[in-house]
């Protein structure tokens, strides 16, 4: 007997720049195995720590980004978004390659990323990503892939003299990574418009919140940003600067730089927002007793658990 409400199984796969991205996607794949890892690597022992570290939040988030990709993809079914269903699953196996890839490169590095203890904040940061439907892990991970895009080029290609393999490698990333961002961009501009005021006003929360996080675990590897020549208020700077564009194009700001509906005075410059609204630091004691609590055997395990949660349906 056929399930109720359902009255075709035929789905609405229309040419739009969803599915060119999925065709784009599939026919642009490489693996860890398509760069020549025989290339040594032309980073002095200080450099390749601080890569080891710098990574930190990136990988995790490459391995985060693949989880949830898949968890999302059955509520993006449910709504009937047949091409944005194709081409997640192509987004799943572009993070899957950089995550793959850049455990090959910490094997490299001989270094490994930092932990949860020397970075609680991740654990904040990609908790936060898996709160509300799937327009805010649209949201969450176009503001990661910014983060990410500006990572990979401070330390890759825009280096005076950049290392072959790691440039190599940052420009392959940097490509899927376009896909990405054009995607996000896409459907927040499709999906937006019907939101009420309200849920745009949390969506620039999250941005500032997840932004916050970001200026707290940069903070810990400044030292290591300057090993390659990279301020850390620069990357800051330029993340924000994108955000902040970004969010005016996909609708979350009116032409006063608010959220549509809000009242109040004139909408404030992100970057000068973020900067002084800095957050207020958790105790250590505080944040060791969460972190317990959570981390299991081993970092994939606390990331099924993270990545486990149901997100809400709209
Ligand atoms: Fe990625
Ligand atoms: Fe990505």
């Amino acid at each position: 007997m056929a399930a109720a409400g359902i009255t075709r199984i035929f789905p609405d796969l229309t040419e739009d720049l969803l599915l060119n991205l999925f065709h784009k996607g599939a026919q642009a794949q490489w693996t860890s195995r398509s760069l020549d890892w025989s290339t040594p690597l032309q980073l002095s022992a200080r450099q390749r720590l601080a890569l080891a570290r710098l990574l930190t939040p990136v990988y995790f988030g490459e391995q985060t980004a693949m989880a949830g990709a898949s968890s999302i993809l059955p509520s993006v079914m449910a709504a009937g978004e047949a091409t944005a269903q194709l081409y997640l699953a192509s987004f799943i196996m572009d993070e899957a390659r950089h995550f793959e890839t850049l455990t090959k490169l910490y094997r490299t590095l001989g270094h490994d990323p930092l932990g949860i203890r020397d970075m609680p904040e991740l654990l904040r940061y990609y908790h936060r990503l898996r709160q509300g439907d799937r327009v805010d892990w649209v949201w969450g991970i176009l503001i990661s892939d910014i983060i990410g895009k500006h990572f990979y080029r401070e330390l890759g290609p825009k280096q005076a003299t950049p290392d072959p393999l790691f440039a190599g490698l940052t420009t392959r990333i940097l490509k899927d990574e376009s896909r990405h961002l054009a995607f996000a961009e896409h459907y927040l501009k499709r999906n937006l418009p019907a939101l009420v005021p309200e849920r745009r006003r949390v969506m620039i929360e999250m941005r500032d919140e997840l932004l916050r996080l970001l200026e707290s675990m940069t903070e810990k590897v400044r030292g290591d940003a300057l090993a390659f020549g990279v301020e850390i208020e620069d990357f800051l700077q330029g993340v924000a600067a994108e955000l902040e564009g970004i969010s005016a194009r996909v609708g979350l700001l009116d032409r006063n730089g608010r959220p549509p509906g809000a009242v109040g005075p004139r909408g404030e410059n992100i970057r000068r927002r973020w900067f002084l609204a800095r957050e207020e630091p958790q105790p250590a004691a505080e944040l060791a007793s969460t972190d317990d609590s959570l981390v299991a055997r081993c970092f994939g395990c606390l990331l099924s658990l993270i990545c486990s949660q149901r997100l809400a349906t709209t």
